[in-house]
């Protein structure tokens, strides 16, 4: 497989099976606190749970989409180099636990999320707002477009699916910033899936209507979700826009340490995640496409969905865990 770098890529056979240990971890971990209303804890243990595995990893992995900047988040932090240091050069983009405030009330479709990829090939996404549009595979190139307008994006949805506007469900987050977006789309007759947090799946659940019964997501969500939803997009197919929201000489600033020169720039989802890349997310709590974690008598039950890039393979796995020592 050709690389970015022009060289011979070893990243998804190495990996792909691999970093479903490391989602798989994060999800039990969190799955053991759903419910409790402890965000804060719920996270902490995903991301012990998932370092732990990460560092098992035969690659010399930097985290450029993590839990925040050094000096705020003790682990998994930017920057952090993690695994056994004696593989693949690679970018590591993660959330140990996507929708910590859903995993925290047990509401649907909280995950545990990592993409792998080659080095440089991901965008440096700074923790600021972003506004997002994305829709699955199947569509014609350039069938949306983040500049215009709900109604329109809509209507170019449901002409290219086939169906009236009505049959479409667009997935937004439930914001007062998203009153005039919510207002607007009500009004072209179309169904909307509000979701209270986890865009990462709002994003992924565009890509199998049929199952989860969305269609088109839009809306301002987080900018380090976006680069991860991308990521999972390219492995999946899809079309996805990004703008980041700096809207302070402060955000600006911090984004062009990050090598962003241009703070209205719109990134396809190719520049969001441009080389290889592998993609993992298990679940947590239930979900639309994934069954949250099951603790039985004597096994933990997980489901990933697993995919790679340049294959366009995509896995589920439902695992039985007997061995629950390991799970600690
Ligand atoms: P956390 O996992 O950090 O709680 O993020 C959940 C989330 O809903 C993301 O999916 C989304 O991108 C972001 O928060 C939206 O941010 P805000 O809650 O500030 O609107």
């Amino acid at each position: 497989m050709a690389t970015k770098s022009g060289g011979e890529s070893n990243l998804d056979r190495i990996l792909t099976l691999e970093i479903v240990r490391v989602t798989e971890r994060a999800a039990v971990a969190a799955a053991r606190l759903r419910g409790r209303g402890d965000e804060k804890e719920a996270d902490q243990v995903a991301v012990d749970a998932m370092r732990k595995e990460l560092n098992m990893l035969p690659i010399n992995g930097r985290v450029v989409i993590g839990e925040g900047e050094r000096d705020e988040a003790p682990m998994l932090y930017i920057g952090e180099e993690v695994g056994t240091g004696s593989g693949p050069d690679v970018d590591i983009a993660l959330d140990p636990l996507e929708g910590t405030t859903i995993c925290a009330k047990n509401l649907p479709n909280s995950l545990a999320v990592i993409a792998v990829a080659e080095k440089d090939s991901l965008l440096y996404a700074p923790d600021v707002y972003m506004e997002k549009i994305a829709i699955g595979p199947g569509y014609p190139a350039g069938t949306i477009a983040i500049d215009a307008t709900p109604t329109e994006n809509i209507a170019a949805v449901a002409k290219a699916k086939g169906v009236a506007v009505s049959d479409i469900t667009a997935c937004i987050l439930d914001r007062p910033r998203h009153a005039r977006m919510i207002e607007e789309v009500r009004g072209t007759g179309a169904a909307i899936r509000l979701i209270g947090d986890g865009d990462v799946a709002g994003i992924i659940h565009t890509t199998d209507p049929d199952e989860t019964g969305i269609d088109i997501y839009m809306g301002i969500g987080g900018a380090p979700e976006g680069v991860l939803a991308a990521a999972a997009l390219r492995c999946i197919g899809g079309q996805m826009q990004g703008r980041l929201q700096l809207n302070t000489e402060d955000k600006i600033a911090r984004a062009r340490t990050m090598g962003i020169k241009d703070p209205l720039k719109i990134y396809t989802m190719d520049e969001m995640a441009s080389g290889d890349v592998v993609f993992a997310a298990t679940g947590v709590t239930d979900g639309n496409m994934l069954g949250g974690v099951r603790f039985t008598k004597d096994a933990i039950i997980t489901h990933t969905i697993v995919m790679r890039s340049s294959s366009l393979t995509v896995r589920e796995i439902k695992a039985r865990h007997q061995d629950l020592g390991k799970f600690g």
